[in-house]
């Protein structure tokens, strides 16, 4: 069940999990990710406090039970931007999901379509946006783009995305650089598998390249008159990824956004930056419903889910847990990963009387600032080791670099 490219293991996996939650996904995820590219999705910047805040914040906030609601058979299925989904649980962008799965978007795009979700293609995916659109032609898709300095490299990806059927661009503005992620150096990780754009563009592979190799090739300079220029250069609506602040917000809107993504990279760019869940409620009474919002970094739960849409979300991404999914399961470790969270979120609907999403929308949230749980950094190096040896998680040192392929 493992594939090899130039030596590196990707995942065969193409089976439903049998999942309790979706946090064992990320101890279970070790049996077939190497150690370098595992650190490199599991680990936040510096002391990773943002990282662990993200989800420990949502107890910050507590879904009131109600009684005698008189209903029964909560529906998951809602409208976002025009387009009709099965739940509100959608896909974020991830670079290089290679690093998981031979299939990597391809196989994600076929789990998200599954479960009836929004899927996002990174810039930085291995597969081209044309091979991800056919893997589910019907299935609604987001691109996500770094911006480039060459803006011949962006009109590229603007046609390429938009012939594609694409139906938005999420510009990040979170990450200008990466954030300083102490893991990526203890491993030296670099991305094994090559990324698509940079192939056709540049001619190289993308292959080899450190994250900070990558950043620098995108944009660190970027203002409202991009917002506007990509809108006019793509004929897409532009939704801004990066904000958690009200006056950003303002920004945001005031640069034309047509939509509003509530996050902070899952904690992989400014440690020490507020949990997302912290910032929402004001970010969506400032909004106010004049453009959609997406939320996500660390989205555990269902119950997780309810409250960021409670507090204003209209969506809610989630992250590091369907790349888990992918690795263990292909697309259908990606579908088990999506309807475990829809059936977490189920239960809180039915308890909560909230027959549809806008009804969860309305629901009643208490506010009470317990204090986080003080845990342990997920990268340290005392956490890190002894990391477990399988036979699918191992490079192969032995094999021909430019034939590349073969299979055990
Ligand atoms: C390994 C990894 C790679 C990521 N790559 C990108 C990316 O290419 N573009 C982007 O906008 N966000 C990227 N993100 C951020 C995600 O879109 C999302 O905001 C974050 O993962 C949500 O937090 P969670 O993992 O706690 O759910 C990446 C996150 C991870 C874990």
């Amino acid at each position: 069940m493992t594939y090899y490219y130039n030596g590196f293991p990707q995942s065969e996996h193409d089976e439903k999990l049998n999942l309790i939650n979706v946090d064992q996904l990320e101890e279970d995820a070790k049996r077939v990710i190497p150690e370098g590219a595992y650190y490199y999705i599991a680990s936040g910047a510096e002391n990773e406090w943002t990282w662990r805040n993200n989800t420990a914040a949502f107890n910050h906030y507590q879904i009131v039970p109600r009684a005698l609601t008189d209903m029964e058979d909560p529906q998951l299925d809602t409208e976002f931007m025009g387009m009709k989904l099965k739940t509100p649980v959608m896909i974020a962008p991830i670079a290089c999901h290679g690093i998981t799965h031979k299939d990597a978007e391809v196989a994600t795009q076929k789990g998200a379509a599954a479960a009836g979700a929004l899927f996002s293609s990174s810039t930085y995916a291995n597969k081209s946006v044309e091979d991800i659109a056919a893997a589910a032609p019907d299935a609604p898709r987001f691109f996500q783009l770094y911006l480039s300095k060459d803006w011949n490299f962006n009109k590229m990806v603007f046609d390429a995305v938009k012939k594609a059927g694409y139906k938005a661009i999420m510009l990040t503005v979170d990450a200008l650089i990466s954030g300083y992620r102490e893991a990526n150096l203890r491993t030296e990780f670099t991305y094994p598998v090559p990324l698509d754009f940079f192939n056709r563009y540049l001619g190289a592979k993308g292959e080899g390249q450190s994250v900070a190799q990558m950043y620098a090739a995108s944009a660190q300079k970027i203002g409202p008159k991009d917002v506007a220029r990509i809108k006019e250069e793509s004929g897409l609506p532009v939704l801004i990824k990066g904000i958690t602040c009200v006056e950003d917000a303002y920004k945001a809107l005031g640069a034309g956004a047509d939509g509003i993504y509530v996050t902070n990279h899952g904690g992989r760019e400014i440690d020490g930056s507020p949990a997302t869940i912290d910032v929402l409620p004001d970010i969506a009474k400032a909004v106010n419903h004049r453009v959609p919002i997406i939320f996500d970094s660390g989205v555990r739960r269902g119950s997780h889910v309810f409250k960021a849409l409670a507090l204003g979300a209209d969506l809610v991404a989630i992250g590091r847990p369907y790349l888990y999914g992918l690795a263990l399961g292909g697309a259908k470790g990606v579908e088990s990963v999506i309807e475990q969270y829809n059936k977490e979120l189920k239960i809180d609907m039915q308890l909560t009387g909230c027959k549809t999403i806008d009804d969860v929308k309305k629901a009643k949230i208490m506010h009470i600032n317990y204090t986080a749980d003080n845990l342990p950094s997920n990268t340290d190096p005392s956490r890190m080791k002894p990391y477990p040896v399988t036979s699918e998680n191992q490079p192969q040192e032995d094999l021909d670099a430019t034939s590349g392929a073969s299979h055990h």
